[in-house]
């Protein structure tokens, strides 16, 4: 099946990726390369917010983060799956990343990731039993000004409470 996250993510591969649906996280993430003056340097720290806006990294984005950095594309699939904190599949069906940076941590983004582990019954970094939600933590997701910002299934939303998350991910597990 063909994931949200896949089909928002258009195709970074060609060079030009898409930001279409008000899916902005390529554009995030083009910032972060940016910030970085699209050093090779940075390959580690792109990865890393490649995957946290994505919840994992597929080919496209390898490829599309090669190109961007000037990196081979061996070697950045060397580190993608050196290292075990990337994730190169999917995770569970549905994802919700809750940014902890400090922008989002002073507006309660703890309290957030407690109300999901209650609604899941999963700490952060874990799927549910049936493969319905993955819940992970992120950095700052470079959305500071919409603390806290939380990137459920691909769609970056800000202001969240814990009852509002919880609204949202409910319809997820039931
Ligand atoms: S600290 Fe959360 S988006 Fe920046």
């Amino acid at each position: 099946m063909t994931s949200v996250a896949e089909q928002e993510r258009g195709s970074p591969a060609s060079g030009k990726p898409r930001a279409s649906g008000g899916d902005n996280r390529m554009k995030m993430l083009e910032a972060t390369m940016k910030r970085h003056q699209y050093q090779a340097d940075a390959l580690i720290e792109v990865l890393h917010t490649a995957q946290e806006l994505f919840g994992y990294l597929d080919n496209d984005l390898l490829l599309y983060v090669a190109h961007s950095l000037k990196v081979p594309p061996s070697r950045v699939f060397g580190v993608a799956t050196f290292y075990h904190f990337f994730s190169l599949k999917p995770q569970g069906e549905h994802t919700c990343v809750i940014c902890m940076g400090t922008a989002c941590y002073v507006k309660g983004a703890a309290n957030l990731v407690a109300a999901v582990e209650n609604l899941c019954h999963i700490k952060s970094g874990e799927t549910t039993p049936d493969g319905k939600v993955s819940l992970m933590t992120a950095r700052c997701l470079g959305a500071c000004g919409i603390a806290p910002a939380v990137v459920l299934d691909g769609e970056v939303v800000g202001m969240l409470t814990p009852e509002s998350l919880t609204e949202r991910v409910k319809g997820w597990v039931s």
